[in-house]
Order: structure tokens, then C-alpha cells, then sequence
């Protein structure tokens, strides 16, 4: 693979600026829109006074613990419009999470905040490799996902040509990346295998594609699917972190040289980990729940953002800013299972180490007696579908799951292609306990 590291004249200058200039920059941004959230939100007036904390009080970053947290709750309660802290005529552009049941949450940008949204953006595409004058291939999602415009406006902001297919029609997103020769795609990682698969199916060796670099996000995924398509298409596989609340993609990147955790762009985001049941902060380097405060958002400032995400804190490398550990998941997506916590990316890992299975994977989380059970459906590659092949397939990942992650399951090996594909964020769990 070709070496992609950008030179140090690139990058913005704060990129490697020393950790007091980065604190003092975070200091300086985070007292004014403490502020600007106190005095322009009613809901975060009121939050902050019944938790008893004025901006003034923050005399230095960690007092920054003093605050109350912000929940994906408070967002609905205040659905659609009841939490921004500017005029609803300031704001040019609104996005929303699906989330799973009901309403979606509403985000809302001002011109500056699109602005920013841009430059983080086209920061994290220039540490995945891209350069000004790329063709920038985005099958993220547009819409009311954040994905697909988020990436386009970075994208352009780097000065790329962008290509913007948006998700789905797989087979018309391989015939025009063999004829627009992209250098960079943008992709949810599960719907990278699709289009995988697809190249497949149309006789096109994936590795003979132009792709040098592809930056991969919104949902988790493993060093081990990295390799998977890194080895596929012979292109660097860089991992992409964002949340609508907070801004969308582009708040953390990995850095393509070092490919060793996301750099927080500390000087608009400022992360905290804390103790998911406590909500007590801790060290760098502890594992639990990632925290974000915005230190330069005008529409919707968020203070202490609950993200669910778990990961932990480490120091920069490529980058003077903080790295944050590849996520290995949410807390919502942990299933308990006999007692032990169980992720999908563990199942994925041990997925990817045998022969013989296709990438793509759901769980189904049944009852067993008065026990949860897990059955892991996976797929057999066309090359090893015979029913021994897919016998020993099956034995050899329930045996990685008993003997790794710690748990027994039920393996469910398909036939080619029968595993639901993903256009966008995959659905890996499948939930079907009796309701209590
Ligand atoms: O997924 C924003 C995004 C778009 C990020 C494109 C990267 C690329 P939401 O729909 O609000 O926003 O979902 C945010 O997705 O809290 C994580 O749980 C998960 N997530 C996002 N990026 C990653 C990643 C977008 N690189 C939620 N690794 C977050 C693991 C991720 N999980």
C-alpha cells in the first residue's frame, strides 16, 4: 500500500501544537459557550441551576466535572426545536438520528457551525490520506443521516471532486467507481462488504480498483475487518468517528501512518471518560463511557453529552490531540449472556478468523428456559459450501466463541448471500426474548 501521510505544512496548525496551547485554546472556548448555553438555552439555564453550576465556576478544564451531563433523552423531551440556543431563523440546516423506536432527535447548525462541521471534515479526510484534487466516492447516506453531507462538505472543503451516490443501488456504485476511478470512498464498514461482494460478482478483481484509501464509520468495527478489506481491495481501511448530537462525522479520526486509535479534534470537541454508573470522571487510559462537551457550537452547544460509546482515553501520536481506543461498542449494544458481557464486534473477530465464512454476521438473541441464548448466523463462502465444509466451519467459531469471548452459542451457517446486507449502519442484533 502506498504511503499516504500527510506532511507537517499540510496540517492545521493546532494538529500539532503543544498540549498547553491545546489546553489553554480548550479553556479559553469551552468558559464561552458554557456561557453561550447558559444564556441562550432555557434548557440548559434551568439544568444548570438546579444543578447549582454557573460558567463562572469553571476556573480550569476539570472543573468542567462540576457540570450536569446532557442525555439523548433531553433531546426528545425538548423535541423538535426546544433546545437550540439561537434563533430557529439562525439555524441553516437540521439533521436527526433515526434512533430505534418513535421520533427522531433534531440537531440543528448555524452557518459557522457547518463551517467548522467542513474543516473538521476535511481534516480527517486529509489524515486518512486524501488530498486536494482527489475524487472522493460517498456512499454514506444523505439526508436526515449525517453521513452522506457531512463527508460531502469536507470533501469539498479539502478541494476533492466528490461523487456524491449516496447508499444503495450497489451494483451502479461499482459500475461508476470503474468508471470515475475514485482515489478515496466513504462507506459505512458492512456496506463496504456488499459492494465487495459485488465487485466479485461482476468478475472485477477488487484489488485492481483505484481505491487508495477508504474511511470507515458510524458503527463499530474491528481491526480484524480492517485487514479483511484492506487485503480485499489492496487500499488503506481508516476509521472515521462521529454522533449527530454532536456534530456528525468528523469529530475523531484515525491517522492513516499509525492506524492506532481516532485523534479527538480536541480544539472543537472536548472528551471526557467517565464511569457509566457512577458518572464519575476518569484517567486517561480507564475504560467507560465517552463524554463530549463542544467548545465552538452555536446552534446547538452541547454540554457533557452522554455518547454511550465505550473506549478510553490515550495520549496523541501522529497528532498532539487525544486518541480515543477503536470503539468496541455501546453499552446498549452489550448483551449479557449467563452473566458474561458480550459485544458484536468480539463475534465478529472470531468470525473473521475462519475459513470458510463470509464476513457478514447477525445475532439472534432467543430464551432458553429461564436463560438468554445466542444464535450467531453467519454464511458460508461459495468456495467452502459444502455441508462438511460448513460442519467444521461451525464447530471451529463455536469453539473460538467458548474459548475467547467466554460464552456458548448455537452457529446457523447459510448459504451464500442469505444473510441480510447492510446499505447503511448493519443491524447485528436481532431480539427475539418474549417481551417480559
Ligand atoms: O453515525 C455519524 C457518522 C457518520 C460517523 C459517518 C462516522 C461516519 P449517528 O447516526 O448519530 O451519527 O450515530 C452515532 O454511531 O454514538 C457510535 O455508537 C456509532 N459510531 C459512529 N462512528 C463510529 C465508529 C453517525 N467509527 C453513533 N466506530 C455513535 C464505532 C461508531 N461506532
Amino acid at each position: 500500500m502506498i504511503n499516504l501521510k500527510p506532511s507537517k505544512e499540510m496540517l492545521d496548525p493546532i494538529e500539532t501544537a503543544s498540549r498547553d496551547e491545546i489546553s489553554a485554546l480548550q479553556f479559553h472556548r469551552m468558559r464561552r459557550s458554557l456561557t453561550h448555553a447558559y444564556e441562550n438555552s432555557p434548557f440548559y439555564r434551568k439544568r444548570f441551576d438546579e444543578h447549582g453550576a454557573h460558567p463562572e465556576d469553571l476556573k480550569t478544564l476539570s472543573d468542567l466535572s462540576k457540570f450536569p451531563f446532557t442525555y439523548k433523552q433531553d433531546l426528545r423531551d425538548n423535541y423538535p426545536f426546544d433546545m437550540f440556543a439561537v434563533p430557529r431563523k439562525s439555524l441553516v440546516r437540521v439533521h436527526g438520528s433515526s434512533g430505534t423506536t418513535g421520533k427522531p432527535t433534531v440537531v440543528g447548525y448555524t452557518k459557522g457551525d457547518i463551517d467548522v462541521w467542513a474543516d473538521v471534515v476535511a481534516r480527517s479526510i486529509r489524515a486518512s490520506g486524501g488530498r486536494p484534487g482527489d475524487i472522493c466516492h460517498i456512499a454514506y447516506g444523505y439526508g436526515l443521516f449525517t453521513g452522506g453531507l457531512g463527508a460531502h462538505y469536507g470533501a469539498e472543503r479539502l478541494g476533492c471532486t466528490v461523487v456524491p451516490i449516496s447508499g444503495g443501488m450497489t451494483e451502479r456504485q461499482v459500475t461508476l467507481m470503474q468508471d470515475f476511478k475514485p482515489d478515496i470512498i466513504m462507506v459505512t464498514p458492512s456496506y463496504m462488504l456488499s459492494i465487495l461482494d459485488e465487485f466479485r460478482r461482476q468478475g472485477i478483481d477488487p484489488r485492481e480498483s483505484s481505491l487508495k484509501v477508504g474511511i470507515f464509520g458510524a458503527e463499530p468495527w474491528t481491526n480484524k475487518m480492517r485487514e479483511e478489506i484492506e487485503q480485499a481491495f489492496d487500499m488503506h481501511a481508516v476509521d472515521i468517528y462521529g454522533l449527530s448530537e454532536v456534530m456528525g462525522p468528523g469529530v475523531a479520526n484515525e491517522c492513516v501512518e499509525t492506524k492506532d486509535g481516532l485523534h479527538v479534534w480536541e480544539d472543537h470537541f472536548y472528551p471526557e471518560i467517565i464511569d457509566p454508573v457512577t458518572g464519575e470522571v476518569l484517567p486517561d487510559g480507564e475504560m467507560g463511557e465517552l463524554v463530549f462537551t463542544t467548545l465552538t457550537k452555536e446552534g446547538l452547544p452541547m454540554v457533557r453529552y452522554r455518547t454511550r460509546d465505550l473506549t478510553r482515553l490515550l495520549p496523541g501520536t501522529a497528532r498532539s490531540m487525544r486518541r480515543i481506543e477503536k470503539i468496541t461498542g455501546r453499552s446498549d449494544d452489550m448483551m449479557i449472556l449467563r452473566g458474561v458481557n458480550v459485544f458484536p464486534t468480539q463475534i465478529e473477530e472470531q468470525i473473521l478468523k475462519v475459513k470458510g465464512l463470509a464476513p457478514h454476521f447477525q445475532i439472534e438473541l432467543v430464551r432458553a428456559g429461564r436463560m438468554d441464548a445466542m444464535i450467531v448466523h453467519v454464511e458460508a463462502t461459495p468456495e467452502r459450501a459444502s455441508a462438511d465444509a460448513r460442519s467444521a466451519a461451525s464447530k471451529e467459531l463455536a469453539h473460538h466463541i467458548k474459548s475467547v469471548v467466554g460464552v456458548s452459542s448455537k452457529i446457523e451457517v447459510h448459504d451464500p448471500g442469505q444473510i441480510a446486507r447492510s446499505e447503511g449502519k448493519a443491524k447485528r442484533v436481532i431480539d427475539n426474548r418474549p417481551k417480559e
